[in-house]
């Protein structure tokens, strides 16, 4: 098992509605590849946990890294992981502005995902709790059927 995180700014252009069209693609592809993970979104920032057998992770994040809807792309993490963080999702998506009734955890958990910097870093099991975390959050929300 293999996980890339990284981190990317939208281009202005690409609307919520590319976006969820461009998943369904994703999806379809990640299923046929044994890929899960995550895409968060947060005011016009994405950050993306890609986890698979680390050729399929890495052939994706080279096509991604390319993708000319966002830019200022920035690897985050590259390991061996032991265990997937999400199994029941080839690609869940969530926008944590989206929903007007997000709980006070998920902000704390999202903004310290996204301007934390050191949770994710951190190797070992801080990182691993983090991502249950957000698992559970995106869980609870059934989050775009994706
Ligand atoms: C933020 C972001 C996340 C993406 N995530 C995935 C992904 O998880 N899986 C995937 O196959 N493509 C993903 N893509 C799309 C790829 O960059 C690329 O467009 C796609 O794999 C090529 O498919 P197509 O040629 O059929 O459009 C993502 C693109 C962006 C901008």
């Amino acid at each position: 098992m293999f996980t890339i995180i990284y981190k990317s700014k939208a281009k202005a252009d690409f609307t919520p509605n590319q976006i969820l069209q461009m998943l369904k693609k994703a999806n379809v592809h990640n299923k046929k590849h044994n890929i899960t993970g995550c895409l968060l979104y947060h005011r016009g920032d994405f950050l993306q946990l890609i986890e698979g057998a680390e050729k399929d992770v890495r052939a994706l994040y080279t096509v991604i890294s390319k993708d000319p809807r966002h830019t200022e792309v920035n690897l985050l993490s590259a390991e061996k992981t032991l265990l997937r963080s999400f199994k029941d999702w080839n690609m869940v998506y969530n926008d944590l502005d989206y929903d007007s009734n997000d709980v006070e955890e998920k902000r704390r958990l999202f903004h310290e995902i996204f301007y934390g910097g050191e949770a994710l870093s951190n190797p070992g099991r801080s990182k691993l709790v983090l991502w249950k975390e957000v698992n559970a959050i995106l869980n609870e929300k059934k989050t775009s059927g994706l």
